[in-house]
């Protein structure tokens, strides 16, 4: 069964339709990007899936079960890191557990463990304003996995960063979800960066300008750790160009 699916998703903003039907369905062990161009409603989606904003008509499910309000089992990456400055690190992911019922020494246990994971020991009672970028959306990383969420929402976690730090940190990612035992068995990632999304990817699924329908979902089928240079990776970054390009 679908661990996320979507059925009829509509939305709207007094009479403007944003998003105009959109289905699909996500399954375990997947990591699923959503492209298509600004401004089409690819962050109200995730909103809608988290379950921070109700939709229009239609439905978003979790195990078969209608999203109506955020759930522990479903977490969030914010673009910006969404960090509060007058706590420290280790507060900062402590939020993350606030639904947990652990008492306070717990959740400090719990939150500093996960900063060492994410290279952030020692730094676990400095305050965010004193990390790089990439520093910061680790520890925002931290915060949405600390309660070992099923599933792990993220809204261009990497857009704020410089290139050469966002690429470092799409291969760490895709390395600690791999590797480290982690409680994650979807991602669903919005993007607006086509090379991103093939890179991170086992679906695509492309939206169309507003008022927003599904275009196409695109499989990737090229062995992770993935190399850029490669004929296969370059024709799948053409064909989603293209897609997005397409008037249909
Ligand atoms: N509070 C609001 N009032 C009016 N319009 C809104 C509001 N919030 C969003 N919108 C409109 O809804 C549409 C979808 O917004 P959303 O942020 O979901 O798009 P997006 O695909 O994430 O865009 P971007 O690529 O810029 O991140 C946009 O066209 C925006 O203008
Ligand atoms: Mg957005």
């Amino acid at each position: 069964m679908d661990l996320i699916k979507l059925d009829g998703i509509r939305y709207e903003i007094g009479e403007e339709t944003i998003i105009d039907g959109l289905s699909f369905g996500a399954g375990a062990e997947q990591f699923v990007s959503i492209i298509g161009p600004s401004g089409c409603g690819k962050s109200t989606l995730l909103r809608i899936i988290a379950g921070l904003i109700p939709p229009t008509a239609g439905r978003a499910l979790f195990n078969g079960r209608r999203i109506d309000k955020p759930r522990k089992e479903l977490s969030f990456v914010f673009q910006d890191f969404a960090l509060l400055p007058w706590l420290t690190n280790r507060e900062n992911v402590m939020l993350g557990l606030s639904s947990s019922g652990l008492d306070d020494e717990k959740k400090s246990d719990k939150a500093g463990a996960m900063l060492r994971e994410f290279g952030l020991g020692g730094s676990e009672d400095e305050y965010p304003n004193a990390l790089s970028g990439g520093m910061k959306q680790r520890v925002g990383l931290a915060r949405a996995l600390v309660l070992e969420p099923e599933v792990l929402l993220m809204d261009e976690p990497f857009s704020a960063l410089d290139e050469l730090t966002a690429n470092a940190m799409r291969r760490e990612v895709l390395e600690t979800l791999r590797t480290r035992n982690m409680s994650v068995r979807l991602v669903i990632m919005v993007t607006h960066n086509v090379e991103e999304a093939v890179l991170m990817s086992d679906r695509v699924v492309v939206l169309s300008d507003k008022p927003t329908k599904l275009k196409e979902i695109k499989s990737i089928r090229i062995k992770q750790p993935r190399n850029r240079k490669g004929g296969e990776f370059g024709r799948a970054v053409d064909d989603i160009y293209a897609k997005l390009a397409s008037k249909r």
